[in-house]
């Protein structure tokens, strides 16, 4: 299985708090990928700095393009995207004056809407934005959330407007998708859904997950393989099983 996203000893510090300190790590191509760890142990910043918000003080992030790994440390979050990575936000970053459905419709970069000259062509655009709008009220329906379709996003609860989030970024074309904890206040069956329906995402259309979680229970049930990190380093890595069961992984979250 080849390598679609390497990590080699990346390092960002915020002051005195070293939110990473030489995390090595690599996803497989077609994985299915869990990050674990406890609250401020570097999950987010780890994905921040993979998608060009954050440059790292050290060490380098590469993705596959063809048969290379490129560097993408050092690109900015537009750059990174247009290489296949998108990636759904802790706090969603949704519109919040526009419905549901037009919040899964605003045009992510780099689509052909966006260019003006292309624009002109109304029919093309348009043919697009049918495409992207049937494919949104599939996954509205997928996940029971079709009656929300025209609701501004301040009349859903935390659990749907996070949904939202992850379905935004599932709407989004792309080889490589960086979840960040989308079961978060999510119930147990829809989050369940969720996990399902990405794993057939993935089994079908070779996709590549990389997924920060929370919520072990679910996590584990759907993953192949987990890393651990723990004050910005990584604790342990595995198949879930492995990791649960790994001493300096109890003692973590315990904190003991
Ligand atoms: N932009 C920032 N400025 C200052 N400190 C930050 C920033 N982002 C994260 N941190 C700190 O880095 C550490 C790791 O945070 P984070 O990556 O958000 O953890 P996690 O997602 O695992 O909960 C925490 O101590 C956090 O307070
Ligand atoms: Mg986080």
């Amino acid at each position: 299985m080849s390598v679609i996203l390497e990590v080699r000893d990346v390092a960002k510090y915020f002051g005195g708090v070293k939110a990473l300190d030489g995390v090595s790590l690599t996803v497989p191509e077609r994985g299915l990928i869990g990050l674990i760890g406890p609250n401020g142990s570097g999950k987010t910043t780890l994905f921040n700095v993979i998608t060009g918000f954050y440059v790292p003080d050290r060490g380098s992030v590469l993705f596959r393009e063809s048969n290379d790994l490129v560097r993408i440390d050092g690109l900015n979050p537009n750059e990174v995207f247009k290489k296949g990575i998108v990636r759904t936000f802790q706090i969603p970053r949704l519109f919040n004056s526009l419905t549901v459905l037009e919040n899964l419709l605003v045009t992510p970069l780099g689509q052909k809407g966006e260019n003006p000259v292309r624009a002109l062509f109304r029919n093309s655009w348009s043919k697009q934005e049918r495409e992207l709008a049937s494919k949104a009220i599939e996954l509205l329906k997928t996940f029971n959330m079709l009656h929300y379709v025209n609701s501004k996003i301040s009349e859903l609860s935390a659990a749907h407007i996070k949904m939202l989030e992850t379905i935004r970024g599932l709407m989004t074309p792309a080889k490589l998708y960086l979840l960040d904890e989308p079961a978060a206040g999510v119930d147990y069956a829809m989050a369940r859904e969720l996990f399902t329906y990405v794993r057939k995402l993935r089994d079908e259309h070779n996709l590549t997950f990389f997924i920060i979680e929370h919520r072990l229970e679910i996590l584990m049930e759907y993953v192949d393989y987990v890393y651990v990190l723990h004050n910005g380093k990584l604790l342990s890595e595995g198949k879930p099983q492995e990791v649960i069961s790994d001493p300096k992984v109890i003692e973590a979250y315990i904190g003991v």
